[in-house]
């Protein structure tokens, strides 16, 4: 069982991965409407795993017999300037989840439930890659300056992101 202040914290980030969610959605929407079909792809690729993140979490808060709560979250926006500024948008909103979890650890540390702390783990290593594979796809944008050939083979690379489900990733 977890204790109500940790089941708070838990239902809290569930509604952030569902904000995540929505957020790469919403970009991966606008990167169709500037016709970068790949870069689209990859970002709905993105919110396919933050969904499974948010199931994740809540699942847990069930089989630890808490109560799992689904919350309302604020509207993503709806527009950005370029590709480039979405990148960079992906990283700094990636940072911050990172401190989130972070968050949630010195929580499940402080009450010394090592069930939680174990569990927290798998979102902490998630988190190095989530803010490495952002940082890699902001460079390339980086180093392409103004060439629309380059943009366009960069597109062509973040189209071949393929989501692999839960089941099939690394535990
Ligand atoms: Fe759920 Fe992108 O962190």
């Amino acid at each position: 069982m977890i204790s109500k202040n940790m089941e708070g914290v838990l239902n809290d980030q569930v509604t952030a991965e569902f904000y995540s969610a929505h957020l790469y959605l919403a970009m991966s929407a606008y990167l169709e409407s500037i016709d970068l079909p790949g870069y689209a792809n990859w970002m709905k690729v993105q919110y396919r795993e933050e969904v499974t993140h948010a199931e994740k979490i809540f699942e847990y808060v069930i089989e630890r017999d808490g109560r799992a709560i689904v919350k309302a979250f604020e509207a993503p926006p709806i527009n950005w300037k370029s590709a480039l500024d979405i990148s960079e948008a992906v990283y700094a909103h990636e940072h911050k989840v990172t401190g989130l979890i972070n968050n949630l650890m010195d929580v499940a540390i402080s009450e010394k439930d090592h069930a939680a702390q174990v569990f927290l783990q798998w979102f902490i290593n998630e988190q190095v890659e989530e803010e490495a594979s952002a940082k890699s796809v902001v460079q390339q944008f980086k180093l392409l300056g103004d060439s629309k050939a380059g943009l366009f083979q960069i597109d062509r690379e973040l189209g071949q992101r393929v989501f692999t489900p839960p089941t099939e990733a690394a535990n």
